[in-house]
C-alpha cells in the first residue's frame, strides 16, 4: 500500500486525474470505475479540463459506475447515474455505450447484479476510485458487508442515509434505504485501487481505515490487502 499524503485538496484533485488520464493516454482500452460522493469531482473537474485543452481523448474510456441507490431511476435528478452524467461523462467525448451504471428502479435486481458482475469480469477495472464513508463504507459495502461479495443490494446504516443530503437531497424521508453497490470481491479484482479522502471530517475513518485489523466491521480495511492501491490524503484526512 502507498499512502501519498498532500498539502491541499486541489493537489488530490491533480494526483487522481493524473493517475487517470496517464492511463487513457496509455491504454488502448483503458477501463475505470467512478464514485460519486464531493471527494472525487475536483479530480473529474481537471479531467474534464485537460480533456477542453486537447490533452486526452476519452473515446475509448470503458466507465463503470461504483454504486446506485434501489427504487431511483437511472435519470432521476439524484441518482448516482445522473451526478457521474453530469458532473463528468456529459463533458468528455466518453461514449455513451461504454459507460455502465447499476439500474436500481429495476423489478429484477438479482438480474441487474449479476449482468454486472459479468460485464466487470469480460473488462477487467483497470482503475477503481474509491472514497470512504463516515462509517468506513466503501461504495456502498456497509459495516457487516462480505469481504468477498459480488454485486448485491444493501440495506442503507443511518451514517450513509445521513450523508445523502450532501447530495442533493433536501429532508431525510427521501433518501433512498437501499443501495445497490459492486461488492467488495468486486472491487478488490480492480487493477489499482485509487482511495481519496479529504478534509479533517475524515481523519477518524482513515485512521481506523488504515491502522485497525482488518474486518468488515470497517470495510475499508480491505484495501490493505490488494497489491496495488494509493490511499491520497490531504493534510487534514491525514490529521491522525
Ligand atoms: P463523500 O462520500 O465523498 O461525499 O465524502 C464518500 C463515500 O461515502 O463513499
Amino acid at each position: 500500500m502507498e499512502i501519498v499524503i498532500l498539502d491541499s485538496p486541489k493537489e488530490v484533485d491533480e494526483f487522481v486525474a493524473s493517475q487517470i488520464v496517464d492511463l487513457v493516454k496509455t491504454k488502448e482500452r483503458p477501463v475505470v470505475g467512478f464514485a460519486t460522493g464531493s471527494t472525487p469531482v475536483g479530480a473529474y473537474n481537471l479531467m474534464i479540463e485537460q480533456y477542453h485543452l486537447g490533452k486526452v481523448d476519452f473515446s475509448n474510456l470503458i466507465a463503470f459506475n461504483l454504486d446506485e441507490y434501489v427504487g431511483v431511476k437511472l435519470d432521476h435528478p439524484r441518482s448516482f447515474a445522473t451526478f457521474m452524467r453530469t458532473r463528468l461523462f456529459d463533458q468528455i467525448n466518453v461514449k455513451k455505450e461504454n459507460i455502465y451504471a447499476l439500474d436500481g428502479s429495476k423489478q429484477d435486481l438479482t438480474q441487474v447484479c449479476n449482468e454486472y458482475e459479468k460485464l466487470i469480469e469480460n473488462n477487467q477495472i483497470d482503475i477503481q476510485i474509491l472514497g470512504v464513508g463516515m462509517n468506513g463504507h466503501i461504495g456502498y459495502n456497509e459495516p457487516g458487508s462480505d469481504l468477498d461479495g459480488k454485486t448485491h443490494v444493501v440495506d442503507l446504516q443511518e451514517k450513509s442515509i445521513t450523508s445523502s443530503l450532501n447530495y442533493g437531497f433536501t429532508k431525510i424521508e427521501e433518501v433512498p434505504t437501499k443501495g445497490i453497490t459492486m461488492g467488495i470481491g468486486t472491487i478488490m479484482k480492480a487493477k489499482k485501487l485509487l482511495m481519496i479522502a479529504k478534509g479533517k471530517d475524515k481523519k477518524d475513518i482513515v485512521k481506523a481505515m488504515l491502522e485497525e485489523p482488518i474486518s468488515s466491521k470497517i470495510p475499508s480495511t480491505i484495501i490493505r490487502q490488494h497489491d496495488n492501491v494509493i490511499v491520497i490524503l490531504d493534510k487534514e484526512a491525514a490529521g491522525k
